[in-house]
């Protein structure tokens, strides 16, 4: 089903997406691959239990780099690889409600609430 993850384990869902060849707002010209380089080899090297999916697009372009906790987590926007150590210790402590208030999705998103 689209949308859902494909296993039991939580899956952050980054997006890498150069828009229009980097034309136009994206994640990826926000800093998004070195973010999810860095989160992701972090996430191997401490065992953490998540999933990492990547994606070209959640339709938040020029609030990335966009990542969203899945199933039915919060979105965490804007975290630039400078801030991957202090997401490492969050996701550790199983902390991903901090994680996301300290990069949150703006409230008169629509997706705020879902
Ligand atoms: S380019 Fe990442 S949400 Fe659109």
């Amino acid at each position: 089903m689209p949308g859902q993850p494909s296993t039991d384990r939580p899956t952050l869902r980054m997006c890498v997406n150069f828009r229009a060849g980097d034309k136009l707002p994206s994640c990826a010209a926000r800093g998004s691959r070195e973010m999810v380089a860095a989160l992701s080899a972090g996430i191997e090297a401490r065992g953490l239990p998540f999933e990492v999916e990547l994606v070209h697009c959640m339709t938040k372009c020029h609030l990335g780099p966009t990542v969203r906790v899945l199933p039915e987590g919060p979105w965490i926007m804007g975290m630039q690889v400078a801030d991957v150590p202090r997401a490492l210790d969050l996701l550790e402590a199983g902390k991903v409600e901090e994680l996301a208030a300290a990069f949150p999705l703006p409230t008169d998103d629509p997706d705020a609430g879902g």
